[in-house]
């Protein structure tokens, strides 16, 4: 029997003004997934899970392999394994990395070769099964690893951005009741349409952003680690992030953001505030009466094969 495993690691997708454009792989979690080819003559998929749905069309690494399959026309069925390491609807890109050790699997299974934005378009479609939930930030960074810009218009192209080394991350995951099909409501509620005004806010936001994770230069992360269109509506969603995000950043951090579309956090500091951080982070929830997780992160590397 055929079968390959891939490893693939959590993310946080934006950081701030980078909507579906940006994102962070890091070491939070990563999922197994093994996948077997267990017959020829006919095309399907089954998900083998304790975690997430097994009806293939409910399951991001099942809707991404239907679309390899149907993709390369090839009609074998195969099952899917899927051992999940990284907390399911946490805003840490647990779908998106199953969905790509899922492609990056198949690829390997059937000899495609296909390049990293090929695998990334392939892994969007575990995303969503709509067109407008289709969002590639999370596959893209757990496919090419470290941090990741990646554009959909019309064609896939991602590039993975070295950050200089002085900058340290940090992961707050509130142990908060999750509404079913978290995504797509946090989706629903961004505008349509936005101001002029809010466009050249978040634009210098992103480029300060980029430019001070690859000079080092942390004033450019604090002007840039801001976002004028998306957080608003999705913080006041979640109620606490106003209130944490002000208490990590008067214990020294230098930005933060919602991770994804939450509910989880993601930070930036300097080695030297890393604890001091973790702890007003930690105080704050504790004062909303909300437990949490907190844990630095380093930088993930990019999907592999398990030799
Ligand atoms: N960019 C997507 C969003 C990521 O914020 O909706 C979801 O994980």
């Amino acid at each position: 029997m055929e079968r390959i495993t891939a490893i693939s690691y959590s993310s946080s997708a934006n950081l701030g003004p980078g909507f579906d454009t940006l994102a962070l792989c890091h070491d939070f979690g990563y999922d197994r997934v093994t996948v077997t080819v267990t017959g020829n003559g006919k095309s399907g998929v089954r998900i083998i899970s304790n975690d997430t749905p097994t009806s293939p069309g409910l399951n991001s690494a099942g809707r991404a392999a239907q679309e390899f399959l149907r993709n390369f026309r090839i009609s074998d069925s195969v099952s899917i394994e899927i051992e999940k390491g990284i907390p399911l609807s946490s805003g840490l890109g647990g779908s998106g990395s199953s969905s790509a050790a899922t492609v990056t699997a198949l690829d390997q299974l059937y000899g495609m070769n296909l390049t990293k934005d090929e695998k990334i378009m392939l892994s969007g479609y575990g995303e969503s099964g709509s067109i407008e939930g289709r969002h590639y930030d999370n596959v893209a960074a757990s496919i090419l690893g470290g941090l990741v810009i990646v554009g959909s218009n019309g064609r896939i192209r991602s590039k993975r951005i070295e950050i200089s080394p002085e900058f340290k991350f940090i992961i707050a995951l509130p142990h908060v009741q999750i509404v079913p099909s978290k995504t797509e409501k946090m989706r629903s509620i961004i505008p349509n349409a936005i101001t002029r005004e809010k466009h050249i806010m978040n634009t210098s936001s992103f480029a300060f952003l980029l430019t001070g994770f690859q000079s080092g230069d942390g004033e450019l992360i604090r002007l840039g680690m801001n976002d004028f269109i998306f957080e608003p509506e999705r913080g006041r969603i979640l109620g606490y992030y106003d209130a944490v995000r002000a208490a990590a950043i008067k214990s020294g951090a230098i930005g933060a953001c919602i991770s994804g579309a939450g509910p989880s956090l993601l930070f930036v500091c300097t080695q030297e505030y890393v604890e001091k951080v973790m702890i007003g982070i930690k105080e704050k929830f504790h004062s909303l009466g909300i437990s949490c997780s907190v844990k630095e992160v380093k930088q993930g590397p990019g999907v592999r094969i398990e030799l």
